[in-house]
């Protein structure tokens, strides 16, 4: 547990140091005016227990996260000022505050989470909403004054670690703006000016593995019927630390020989989990918007990674990759990118995938991706340009000969 622990706090580190967590901003209103405002970026790393063992799980709080006006208030004699943020399946991230006459403060931090999100808890064997609270945390400020702290401070939540940094809030507003006097926590006052970012971990290159990956086919059958087709070269790049602290990039090709697929289709969720040579786990989630007949990739988690310590997973609940509309697949025959975290991502080859509307064992028509709409504009440009040349030669050409008539007919 202690390890779990340790590594996920290593992967949050990593995480600020790439400076992939975004900020987000919050408001709660009340009428036409604003009575909490805060901006900031949080991560939390959660453990939770798979029918194996213990396992922990980092996720953020994304960009789309919305207040949720039904539990969020600006407080009244019975219930103080609430800011309840809800982002993907049911998580949530909660701030109460009070106030005396001269100061406010937040009284306690809640991190409410959804253990059937399988893209952020794979094989997760509760399907439980948890809800966890910190009641001492230690922000506070005086009163029409905005709390600042850039630096990042974690705070423990029973179950799970919650990481803020580049915070700016106030409650108890008196106007619609965070005010302009500032009270600076004490970690931002220590690294004057601004905090350091930290630029001591330079990533070791590892070399790349020869070659693109083999093409898999990987299958999900529910039922007798087959609901997912998917065909494509995987290649995982991950970034991690090693004994020495130092940073690696594992660059690794999915041998298909040693991987099998499951996964689960219902009506607007298809799962594909994917085992590598039957310990890590590759799970791809994807949604469907059935009023827009889209859908796209949504999530994907990588879980018990030979370099990471056993029972570990991180993974990104937040993405929107490989976009096509129902009754199609998606096809990308060029190399593509998918970024999961800054410190995951997963090279693409010959994809093509079909994660709803599957009738038969064969792909339906295509959409296909930009890079190779654009690849294959490139030939029709050379032709184009060669025959437009042809054109150019074979009318000079003509009226060349047509002037040499003429000048014969003169003499
Ligand atoms: C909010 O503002 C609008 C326009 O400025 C005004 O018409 C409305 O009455 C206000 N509502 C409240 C609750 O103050
Ligand atoms: C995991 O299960 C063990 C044993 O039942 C329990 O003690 C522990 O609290 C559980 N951990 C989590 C995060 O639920
Ligand atoms: C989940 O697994 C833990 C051990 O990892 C076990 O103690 C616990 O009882 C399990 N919970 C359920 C609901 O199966
Ligand atoms: C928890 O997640 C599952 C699967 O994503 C979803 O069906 C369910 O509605 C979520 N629960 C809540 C309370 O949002
Ligand atoms: C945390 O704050 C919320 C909102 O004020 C409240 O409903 C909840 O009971 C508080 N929890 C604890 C443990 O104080
Ligand atoms: C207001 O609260 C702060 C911290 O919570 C405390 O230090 C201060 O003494 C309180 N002031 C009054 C007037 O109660
Ligand atoms: C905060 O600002 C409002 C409006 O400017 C003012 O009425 C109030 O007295 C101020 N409160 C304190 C504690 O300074
Ligand atoms: C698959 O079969 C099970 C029981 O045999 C049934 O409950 C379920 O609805 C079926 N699912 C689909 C997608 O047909
Ligand atoms: C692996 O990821 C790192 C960091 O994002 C990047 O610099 C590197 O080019 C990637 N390597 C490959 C082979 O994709
Ligand atoms: C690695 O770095 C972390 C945080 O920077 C530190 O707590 C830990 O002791 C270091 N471990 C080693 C083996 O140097
Ligand atoms: C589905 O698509 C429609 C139309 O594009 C959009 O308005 C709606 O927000 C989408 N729903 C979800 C859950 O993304
Ligand atoms: C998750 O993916 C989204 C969309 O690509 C990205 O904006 C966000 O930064 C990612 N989360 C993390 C922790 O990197």
């Amino acid at each position: 547990m202690k390890t779990v622990h340790a590594w996920a706090m290593s992967v949050v580190l990593l995480l600020a140091v790439f400076g992939g967590i975004q900020a987000v901003t919050l408001e709660v209103r009340e009428g036409n005016s604003t009575c909490i405002k805060a901006d900031l970026s949080a991560l939390f790393s959660i453990t939770y227990n798979t029918s194996s063992s213990e396992r922990s799980a980092v996720l953020e709080l994304p960009g789309s996260a919305t207040v949720d006006p039904s539990s969020s208030s600006c407080g009244s004699e019975s219930s103080p000022p609430w800011l309840v943020a809800v982002f993907g399946s049911g998580h949530a991230l909660g701030l109460s505050f009070s106030s005396n006459s001269s100061m406010y403060s937040v009284t306690n931090l809640t991190l409410q989470y959804n253990l059937s999100d399988a893209t952020v808890f794979p094989e997760a064997n509760s399907s439980d909403v948890v809800t966890v609270v910190s009641a001492s945390v230690g922000i506070w400020a005086p009163v029409n004054t905005t709390y600042r702290c850039l630096s990042s401070a974690t705070f423990r939540l029973d179950t799970a670690n919650l990481t803020l940094s580049n915070v700016r809030l106030q409650a108890f507003m008196s106007g619609n703006d965070l005010s302009p006097n500032e009270s600076v926590c004490l970690a931002d006052q220590a690294s004057t000016p601004a905090p350091p970012r930290p630029t001591t971990i330079a990533p070791v290159p590892v070399p790349t593995p020869a070659g693109p990956p083999e093409r898999g086919n990987y299958n999900i059958t529910q039922n007798g019927t087959v609901c997912l087709l998917a065909h494509m070269g995987l290649q995982l790049n991950v970034t991690h630390t090693d004994a020495q602290n130092k940073t690696v990039q594992d660059v690794v090709n999915v041998n298909p020989d040693l991987t099998s697929a499951s996964g689960s289709c219902e009506a607007n969720n298809t799962i594909l989990v994917l085992t590598l040579e039957q310990s890590t786990t590759l799970t791809f989630n994807f949604t469907l918007n059935s009023t827009a007949s889209k859908y796209h990739l949504s999530g994907v988690s990588l879980a018990n990674w030979p370099n990471f310590p056993a029972n570990s997973s991180i993974g990104n609940g937040s993405l929107n990759y490989l976009r096509s509309s129902l009754g199609h697949s998606y096809m990308c025959n060029a190399e593509q990118t998918l970024v999961v975290l800054p410190i995951f991502s997963i090279n693409t080859f010959k994809l093509q995938v079909q994660p709803f509307g599957v009738t038969t064992t064969q792909f339906a028509s295509a959409e296909e991706c930009q890079i190779d709409q654009d690849q294959m504009l490139i030939p029709i440009i050379v032709g184009a340009a060669l025959a437009g040349l042809v054109m150019i030669v074979l009318v000079a050409y003509l009226i060349g000969r047509k002037r040499s008539h003429a000048g014969y007919q003169t003499i």
